[in-house]
């Protein structure tokens, strides 16, 4: 079966990034169409109170203000939906996940599409998934005090149903074996 892959690139800067350096190297064997990139440190638009009642709403009950507010967030859950394997290009910032990560985060926790709420609590609906996160950091080394960004992650990626997931970190320069790590945990097989 042929992997496809969502690309989420975060870090706000372009040249120079460790996060994006490191991920080219880790996809470039990949045939391009495999990958569906997103690049979330362009923008991606906080919610509105639209998308607060829209989301909580049947689809044919929606107004129009609804609709339009949920439209980014339909088309970043297809993507979602599409992909086997999701790799998340992210530095640390302020020691949790850059704000345009959380941001993508709030688009994509959908009640009834990619959660739903149970007797027993909420259950995650995307199936069979994995991610690899690649994480690129100052200080605030992995598990570290500091560290909100792998748990808050874990966390957000498990309500959802993702919850075979892989943090490496982005070394300052990476080795061939690094990067070899790295494609090895991305072409591992999926969780069933
Ligand atoms: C505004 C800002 C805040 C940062 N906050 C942290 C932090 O809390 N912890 C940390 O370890 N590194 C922090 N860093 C360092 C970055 O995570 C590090 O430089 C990383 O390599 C950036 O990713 P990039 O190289 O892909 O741009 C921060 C950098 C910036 C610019």
């Amino acid at each position: 079966m042929t992997q496809t892959i969502l690309r989420l690139d975060t870090s706000a800067r372009y040249e120079g990034s460790r996060s994006r350096q490191f991920t080219d190297a880790v996809l470039a064997g990949l045939p391009p169409t495999q990958i569906t990139t997103r690049d979330l440190a362009a923008g991606v638009p906080q919610i509105t109170e639209a998308f607060t009642t829209g989301t909580f709403k049947a689809p044919e009950d929606r107004s129009a203000t609804e609709r339009d507010a949920l439209a980014l967030s339909d088309e970043f859950v297809a993507e979602l939906q599409a992909a086997d394997t999701l790799v998340i290009s992210m530095p640390t910032y302020n020691f949790n996940v850059p704000a345009s990560l959380k941001a993508w985060i709030d688009q994509v926790c959908r009640a009834g599409v990619t959660f739903r709420y149970t007797e027993n609590g909420p259950v995650g609906l995307l199936k069979g998934k994995s991610a690899l996160v690649l994480r690129a950091f100052g200080g605030t080394t992995t598990g570290s005090a500091g560290d909100f960004a792998t748990p808050y992650l874990t966390f957000a990626l498990g309500f959802i149903g993702i919850t075979d997931v892989t943090f490496l970190d982005v070394p300052a320069e990476a080795s061939a074996a690094e990067i070899e790590a790295a494609v090895s945990a991305l072409h591992r097989p999926l969780a069933a």
